[in-house]
């Protein structure tokens, strides 16, 4: 049995941070009740690869759903919203600051309609402090969670990350306060308000950084391969070092095009295996090496010494040669890399879906795996798909009724007048 079934979620969420978060939960076997205006999530129709079909930046995010459209700015828009969060568990949304509250549905209305229900909100700033009426995108939010400031070389501009910590990384964070209110409220019957500002994600995922903030009080930073010294406030940027107790950077191999890097982590205990595979007894001798402490002073010329070795080889046989060592180290993989990886395809995660609007195409699969109810991911619903099903199987309405609500526009951009 799928580890959420039974638990209903009506999703207002859009864009990216929302639906990441709820399709983790619909994989998880929660009923996700999409519940989008008339015109549907603006991603439906961003970045378009096949005329007249749901956007990949669409359908990647909003598998295993149900879409409803409603319009929220007609009364019987808002008595269907009404009537959904009375049989809900949860009910999420990432809008703008604001958005919910003028529509006339603030967390203490929500509470009051279903005590039981749990109310997850994402913000880019959160509901309190000077940023709070501020919108935000993935790359404000890595701006000013602390990634940027730390990301690249500190003689460069600031680099955002791949990675879509700001949105993807707060969906994560919501989830976790949603399944915990959720199972506080089964206890106590009793749902509450989780919020969880992008800012806030982001310097959270940014934690180690603060590790150093502080140790820049008392000591320089002596595992960072630029310059630091005691006192210098801001944490610099350090291109690729490692970040840990253990040093590591990335390594140019042959044919050393874009992504032809090996990164490689010079862990402690194989330094002397590592030193005598690329340099031999001399230079497992050697003193400018022979402790961690002297191996952190002397980093650049270690990685030097590294990157010659490493001219002569391929990323992967860079890599069948310290694998046998113990060396921790990884190929950097580009997109194709990963879409044709055996291994990825092995654990599901590079998964194909078909499309009735744009045929075949492939997803990133769950990378939550439960033992007992592993994920089954199905595509994304069209707009408006299951309305009339939700309309009908999940809040009970009669043709009648689901009648004179669409004369009356609740489910379309413009109102008709009722003849
Ligand atoms: C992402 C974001 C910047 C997009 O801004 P936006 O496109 O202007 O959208 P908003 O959320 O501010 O507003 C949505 C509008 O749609 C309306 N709307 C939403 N659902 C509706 C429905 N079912 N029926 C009718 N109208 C609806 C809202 O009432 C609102 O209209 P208003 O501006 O008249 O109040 C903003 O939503 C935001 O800051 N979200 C929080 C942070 C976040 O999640 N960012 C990451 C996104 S990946």
């Amino acid at each position: 049995m799928e580890a959420l079934k039974g638990v209903r979620i009506l999703d207002m969420t859009h864009v990216q941070a929302g639906p990441t978060c709820s399709q983790l939960l619909a994989w998880m076997g929660a009923d996700v009740i999409k519940f989008e205006p008339p015109h549907g999530d603006a991603t439906r129709g961003q970045l378009r690869d096949v005329p007249n079909a749901d956007s990949l930046y669409f359908t990647m995010l909003n598998c295993n759903k149900r879409s409803i459209t409603v319009n929220m700015k007609s009364a019987e828009g808002r008595q269907v919203f009404v009537d959904l969060v009375k049989i809900c568990d949860i009910v999420m949304e990432n809008f703008g600051p604001g958005v919910l509250d003028r529509l006339g549905f603030t967390w203490h209305k929500i509470h009051e309609i279903n005590p039981k229900i749990v109310m997850g909100s994402i913000k880019g700033f959160g509901s309190s402090g000077p940023y709070a009426d501020f919108k935000a995108y993935e790359n404000v939010a890595q701006a000013m969670g602390g990634a940027m400031s730390t990301t690249g070389m500190p003689d460069g501009p600031p680099f955002v990350t791949g990675a879509q910590i700001g949105d993807s990384g707060t969906g994560l964070h919501l989830a976790i306060g949603l399944l915990a209110a959720l199972h506080q409220a089964n206890r106590t019957g009793q749902g509450q308000y989780v919020e969880v500002a992008m800012m806030d994600g982001v310097m959270n995922l940014c934690r180690v950084k603060f590790r150093d903030h502080q140790r820049l009080t008392r000591q320089t930073l002596p595992e960072y391969s630029v310059p630091t010294s005691q006192g210098m406030g801001d944490v610099p940027r350090a291109g690729n070092d490692s970040g840990g107790g253990q040093l590591g950077n990335a390594i140019h191999c042959k044919p050393h095009g874009a992504n032809d890097w090996l990164y490689v982590v010079v862990q402690e205990a194989v330094w002397e295996g590592l030193a005598n595979r690329i340099g031999g007894e001399g230079l497992v001798k050697d003193p400018r090496f022979a402790k961690i402490a002297d191996r952190r002073k002397n980093q650049n010329e270690m990685w030097k010494l590294i990157t010659d070795f490493a001219k002569g080889y391929t990323k992967r046989e860079f890599m069948a040669i310290l694998n046998p060592l113990d060396v921790p180290c990884g190929p950097i993989m580009s997109t194709e890399d990963l879409a044709t990886d055996e291994h990825i395809r092995g654990r599901d995660m590079w998964v194909e879906l078909d499309h009735p609007q744009r045929g075949k195409w492939w997803n990133v699969g769950m990378p939550i795996k439960l033992s007992a109810s592993p994920a089954k991911i199905e595509r994304s619903p069209t707009l408006g798909e299951h309305t009339d099903e939700v309309l009908k199987e999940v809040l009970k309405y009669d043709e009648n009724k689901i009648n004179s609500l669409k004369q009356a526009g609740a489910f379309s951009a413009s109102p008709k007048k009722a003849a």
